[in-house]
């Protein structure tokens, strides 16, 4: 019979019990639900809800039913649904009567709330530590390579010059609000929910606070219904899990498009690619590919988590136990992506001759053109125009915009001097662009340190 068996007469369904469990993917919350219950006895105890001796019998039988766990030697049955059943049955089958003290002033409808914090709290401090590493992996590609110039592209057009040092740091930048926002919702997750029972808090005397305390908890929810029923904090999760992945998921676009064969600009190591089955000479780029692809995985479990509270009444319903299926899907899929991604940037060959040959198209100057009439005082819409009419110009003669004479150019940029016939060079272009967050080396030689000591 099951714990909960007394106001039943027949045995629940086997595919009932099939159907409801949830031990084959929260046994990994056992840590957390172990370190849960220790607290809430040694609150029990000190609020004299039970003997203190009791306390001490479960905490020594819990820390025993922990090393089992670890070692695997606990057997998982579905008849016990979930872990909290689990741990429990274990803490009765050693202690008896004693052991079934431990669930008083508790629910599994807050156990399961403290223990999804307490789990997704220590996920976040992880995942802070290797997005740490991410970010390094890539300033330290970008201080490696400080001159090395690559065409920037809009709507994948060749659009300007810029430093691939500034590129790399690009995604660094998006990475570090990833964390910004990990912290931010972990703010919210390190509340604590026990002691609001299964919806309306306990008659017994618990005290809630010395549990937040004894679990590092910043502060005690304020109402016990919000606190079983809502999963803001697992979606808000799931949210910057998505966006994280998203980030990573152009990164590997790029990355895909620089090893093309058409753009050459790097190549992956050997050992993070694949060959094909039929075609000899192929290194596929897989790891990148797999990484948009995980990526819809991780909005997939966006969307669950949002669809799956959107239509219930206040306060559990059973459906929540489904929201660790895709919180624990969206967290694997990301520790595995930042297991993968440091060492392929750190191992990632660059090839600055080919992005230099890339770079020296003049048309990637041509904003520099307009930019100098400006300069000398031309209003930038004329500048614009006038320097669009000298590109089709040039097209129409079959020149590049840095073979025609000066005269040729003063036909359609009168104000052009022999300075202009200069501007074609991308050093020079990128040099020029000295302001706070432009792309010349002496602002991107101060991002690079910038991170270096942020990250060190
Ligand atoms: N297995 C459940 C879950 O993961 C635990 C809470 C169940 N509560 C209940 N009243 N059936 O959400």
């Amino acid at each position: 019979m099951a714990l909960w068996g007394g106001r039943f007469s027949s045995e629940t369904r086997n595919e009932v019990t099939q159907y409801s469990e949830s031990i084959s993917f929260d046994q990994r919350l056992f840590r957390h639900d172990i370190a849960g219950s220790k607290a809430h006895v040694k609150m029990l105890a000190a609020r004299k809800i039970i003997p203190a001796a009791t306390a001490d019998a479960i905490r020594a039988e819990l820390d025993r039913i922990q090393k089992r766990i670890e070692s695997g030697d606990f057997r998982y049955d579905i008849a016990m649904e979930d872990i909290h059943m689990h741990i429990e049955s274990a803490l009765i089958d050693a202690l008896g009567a004693e052991g079934a003290r431990v669930h008083s002033a508790r629910s599994r409808n807050d156990q399961v709330a403290l223990d999804i914090r307490l789990y997704l709290r220590d996920e976040i401090d992880f995942l802070l530590t290797e997005i740490r590493h991410f970010q390094r992996a890539l300033v330290e590609q970008a201080a490696a390579n400080p001159r090395a110039i690559l065409p920037g592209f809009t709507h994948l057009q060749h659009a300007q010059v810029v430093l691939f040092a500034h590129h790399m740091l690009a995604y660094v930048e998006m990475l570090d609000r990833d964390a910004e926002r990990l912290s931010d919702c972990r703010k919210r997750i390190n509340v604590m929910p026990l002691g609001s029972g299964a919806l309306a808090g306990s008659t017994l005397p618990i005290d809630r606070e010395m549990v937040a305390a004894e679990l590092g908890f910043d502060r005690v929810t304020r109402n016990s219904m919000d606190a079983v029923a809502d999963r803001d904090f697992a979606i808000e999760l799931a949210n910057a899990l998505a966006i994280f992945a998203m980030h990573t998921s152009r990164l590997s676009e790029d990355l895909i498009l620089w090893c093309s064969q058409e753009f050459d600009f790097v190549e992956l190591d050997d050992a993070f690619c694949t060959g094909s089955s039929l075609m000899p000479q192929k290194k596929n780029p897989d790891v990148c590919e797999l990484t948009r692809g995980k990526t819809a995985r991780v909005y997939g479990d966006l969307t669950a988590l949002l669809t799956m509270c959107k239509g219930l009444p206040l306060t559990y319903n059973r459906d929540l136990q489904e929201d660790k299926v895709a919180l624990f899907d969206a967290l694997d899929t990301v520790k595995m992506i930042l297991k993968v991604y440091p060492p392929m940037i750190e191992t990632m060959k660059i090839k600055p001759e080919r992005m230099r040959a890339a770079a020296s198209d003049p048309a990637l100057m041509a904003t520099d053109l307009a930019e100098k009439l400006v300069e000398l005082g031309v209003p930038f819409r004329s500048a614009h125009h006038r320097v669009g009419a000298y590109v089709k110009y040039c097209r129409e003669h079959g020149l590049k915009l840095n073979e025609a004479s000066l005269d040729q150019m003063r036909e359609t940029i009168p104000e052009a001097t022999e300075e202009f016939l200069t501007l074609f060079d991308p050093d020079a272009s990128v040099a020029k662009r000295d302001i706070t967050g432009a792309t010349g080396f002496n602002q991107v030689a101060r991002q690079i340190a910038y991170w270096q000591e942020r990250l060190a």
